[in-house]
């Protein structure tokens, strides 16, 4: 099933939910809204259920408009930010429930097939008799997709389902969720804060910002060409470095900025001498290791942070105009660098060079 979102509004008092959100979602797509705590993807994907209707704007389903039809007649599936299981119900019946609401009853054989074809699925068919308390978070996250696909949806609808999970347990889920949505080949909306659990599972994106549509693409698209300073920095982090383009020569933009002169490609021609820009530089794209190469964008600052993440770690360094710029190195220290974390007392000076390539120029807004 293909879904279109045409201009959708939605207040809440004084609050705009959402404000204007215009969207196609494709048939059998795996569609992600991502975007900050509070920033209307929840109402969003209730007004597609039809737990709410918009104040503006339609929601067609293959084309046809549902915004008059209640929720149980939308043949949507919806799995709850906090499950919402029903806490006296066992697994089975919580599962099952979905096959009584009106419309959908079907005979008791016929339920018990297809709540236990659905449990089985998930591997939980031995705790068919348990009631939510007796379950691990993973285990409820489970008869809760459990009960949305039971009706044979076709559509699921997916509000944070990882949220409530440790990190391990999430990471096996995203990828056994994107495994089973491919699987059953349903149109999925999955809802969430957390761009690695997007960019992982994404096959499109839509960013969203304060009830708006900041962009909409695959997650490559988005993390290798972010369209402004709000995705760049939602997704990856990148620094953002203020400047004013000096010239555009050959393919090649140079700005200015306080701290120096950086040259990056220019993709769009999009830019004039004397515009303000941000530059968006990844803390990845960084190399802070003294290389050959060509000459531009070599630069040096004073190391003020050293936070060890494990696989990688992040080195925050001071610029001579103040400016700290990220940098992130797989790894526990720079490699052919000095020796760290010991050798990094503040003050180090580490000279770094970045790709052009790696210099994403936005405008200043
Ligand atoms: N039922 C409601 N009544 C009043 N305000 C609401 C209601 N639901 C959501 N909001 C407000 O709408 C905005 C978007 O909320 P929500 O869709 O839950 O965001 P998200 O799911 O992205 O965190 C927030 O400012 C929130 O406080
Ligand atoms: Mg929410």
């Amino acid at each position: 099933m293909n879904l279109s979102l045409q201009s959708i509004v939605k207040r809440f008092d004084t609050v705009t939910a959402v404000d204007g959100v215009s969207l196609e979602i494709r048939d059998g797509e795996c569609f992600f809204l991502l975007g900050p705590s509070g920033c209307g993807k929840t109402t969003l994907l209730r007004m597609v259920a039809g737990f709410c209707a918009p104040d503006e704007g339609r929601i067609l389903f293959n084309g046809q408009p549902v915004n008059d039809l209640p929720p149980h007649r939308r043949n949507t599936g919806m799995v709850f930010q906090n499950y919402a299981l029903w806490p006296h119900m066992t697994v089975f019946d919580n599962v099952a429930f979905g096959l009584t609401v009106p419309g959908r009853t079907c005979p008791a054989p016929e339920r018990r097939e297809r709540v236990g074809r659905m449990l089985k699925a998930m591997h939980m068919e031995d705790m068919a008799r348990r009631k939510p308390n007796q379950l691990s978070g993973g285990q409820q996250q489970r008869v809760a997709l459990a009960r949305a696909l039971v009706i044979d949806p076709a559509c699921l609808l997916l509000d944070e389902p990882l949220s409530n999970l440790d990190a391990k347990l999430r990471l096996e889920m995203r990828v056994e969720i994107r495994r089973l949505v491919k699987q059953l080949g349903i149109t999925t909306i999955y809802v969430t804060h957390d761009q690695k659990e997007a960019l992982s599972m994404a096959g499109r994106c839509a960013i969203l910002r304060q009830g708006r549509v900041e962009q909409v693409g695959p997650p490559r698209d988005l993390y290798e060409r972010p369209a402004n300073r709000f995705v760049a920095d939602f997704i990856g982090g990148a620094n953002l470095v203020p400047g004013k383009v000096r010239a555009v020569i050959n393919g090649l933009v140079t700005i200015a900025t306080a701290f120096g002169e950086w040259t990056a490609r220019d993709l769009h021609g999009a830019f004039q001498p004397g515009a303000a820009v941000a530059l968006a530089i990844r803390p990845e794209a960084l190399h802070l290791r003294a290389s050959s190469g060509t000459d531009l964008n070599r630069f040096a600052g004073r190391l003020t942070e050293t936070i060890y993440l494990g696989e990688a770690t992040e080195f925050w360094i001071r610029m001579s105009d103040g400016f700290v710029i990220k940098a992130l190195e797989s790894g526990p220290g720079i490699p052919g660098g000095p020796a760290l974390p010991a050798a990094a007392a503040p003050a180090v000076e580490i000279p770094f060079h970045v790709n052009p390539d790696d210099v994403i120029v936005l405008a200043a807004e």
